[in-house]
């Protein structure tokens, strides 16, 4: 596969013109000299016809969509996909109401908030999945918030989740066809579940994103807004300007460069053989940590290339293990009381699973630490996310006296950025027992007027 932002801006610096443009650095350096801005020949990130356009359908024909490249991150492409759910309401001349588990990452809570779309939650019912950070969530609750909303814009799910479990994309997907309703999907973690047949555009979603940067070889921010053949047109349409409405004018030619780049990796012949010979070696490195207590059976879908170690039974807090490895060279994506993740990638050695299940077995086992996740509970709404996170708000120190008080942003830690109580929600004892549960120390409420 041709790589046509790369060549052209290697072509570029190898020349070493006067550099009479941004970036103020002029090229001076290592990335530097491949850093460029939108120069003749360079295309347009907002409206491409060139080299980024033949780089993004490369990208397109990889992953079977309409493929749309982002600088910045998932995140943009949150905003952009809300965007568009937001336009396909108001073409049928409806306001936008959205479904979605509570485990959805703090872009979706600001984008509905800054769009004004309303949000049905479907809340954790699941005791295997009781706390706030997988949602816990199955078909059949889609289904039930489905009936319970008619005329409902769009079901959005996060899948994978930030632990790694998944949801049945196409029974999900057939219900929202059944309904009429749009279906969006958070893949940010998944972009490589394309090799394993498993990407939600190939099972039915209508959009997703994916953050290529969290799972493929490509720089911080690099994402992709993928947009199914067979969605709604008003979606292919809109996409570009609905990324446009958020994003920076200023695109990185680096991530762009490294978006293009990835797609020749990609699709080289190897890269399907290794990707899958990671995943064998992160699934027995799975079945040892399972056999040391560490990993609970699942009763869903788990991702390929990602760990989730729940070390209370074997002696250790997910902060405490992850401290341990640390001092032993290994480091986690996150951790927290209950649980320890691990992120895998075809660029990891296929080695590195082998060589975590070892130091953790070094390691050995205590006595068991005592107490479950804080669990979940229904805090009171009060307003909604629009009108929370457009209050004026205070800061204040996470204790008793934001009992009453109304969230004006979410409370969360970061990673994962999955929110304990959402903006226009009530504080309670509950709500502020799990913030101090996950040393949330400080928290944003709306201002009494
Ligand atoms: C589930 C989920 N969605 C979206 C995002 C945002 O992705 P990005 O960091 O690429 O903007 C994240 C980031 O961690 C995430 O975990």
């Amino acid at each position: 596969m041709k790589t046509p932002i790369c060549d052209f801006v290697r072509k570029y610096s190898e020349e070493g013109c006067m550099r009479l443009h941004m970036p103020g650095h002029k090229g001076s350096g290592d990335p530097e000299t491949y850093d460029i801005t939108e120069i003749p020949g360079a295309d347009d990130l907002s409206d491409p016809s060139g080299i980024i356009a033949e780089s993004e359908r490369n990208a397109g024909m990889i992953f079977g969509a309409r493929t749309f490249y982002s600088c910045e991150g998932s995140s943009l492409c949150v905003r952009a996909m809300l965007y568009l759910v937001m336009l396909t309401a108001k073409e049928s001349g409806r306001r936008p109401f959205v479904i979605s588990p509570r485990n959805a990452h703090k872009s979706f809570l600001t984008a509905c908030g800054l769009l004004d779309i309303d949000v049905g939650w479907i809340y954790p019912s699941r005791t295997d999945r009781e706390w706030y950070l997988s949602g816990g969530f199955g078909t059949e609750d889609v289904r039930a918030a489905l009936e319970s909303n008619p005329g409902c814009t769009a079901v959005y799910i996060t899948s994978p989740d930030y632990l790694g479990n998944m949801a049945d994309i196409p029974s999900i997907a057939a219900l929202c066809r059944e309904h009429g309703a749009l279906l969006a999907v958070d893949n940010a973690h998944g972009a490589y579940l394309r090799f394993f047949g498993k990407h939600p555009i190939s099972l039915g979603a209508d959009m997703c994103c994916d953050s290529a940067h969290k799972t493929l070889p490509v720089l911080t921010g690099g994402a992709y807004l993928h947009i199914s053949g067979s969605a709604p047109g008003i979606l292919k349409r809109s996409a570009r300007q609905a990324l446009g409405m958020f994003s920076t004018t200023s695109p990185s030619y680096l991530i762009l460069q490294s978006l293009d780049a990835a797609n020749r990796i990609m699709s080289s012949a190897g890269f399907s053989e290794r990707i899958r010979k990671m995943a064998e070696s992160v699934s027995e490195a799975r079945e040892g940590l399972r056999a040391l207590g560490l990993v609970p059976e699942r009763t869903g879908m788990e991702e390929y290339l990602k760990l989730t170690l729940r070390p209370k039974s074997f002696g250790y807090t997910g902060t405490e293990l992850s401290e341990v490895l640390r001092k032993q060279g290994i480091v986690c994506e996150f951790s927290d009381p209950d649980c320890c993740v691990m992120m895998f990638s075809p660029s990891n050695s296929l080695t590195d699973p082998g060589r975590l299940l070892k130091a953790v077995r070094h390691t050995g086992s205590r006595k068991p630490v005592s107490g479950a996740p804080c669990g979940f509970s229904v805090p009171r709404r009060t307003m909604s996310l629009h009108d929370a996170m457009t209050s004026p708000f205070e800061t204040l120190p996470a204790d008793n006296n934001i009992i009453g008080r109304i969230m004006a942003f979410p409370s969360l830690s970061c990673p994962p950025a999955v929110s304990v109580a959402v903006p226009g929600e009530t504080v309670d004892e509950f709500v502020l027992s799990c913030m101090k549960y996950y040393s949330i120390k400080k928290s944003d409420v709306i201002t009494k007027i």
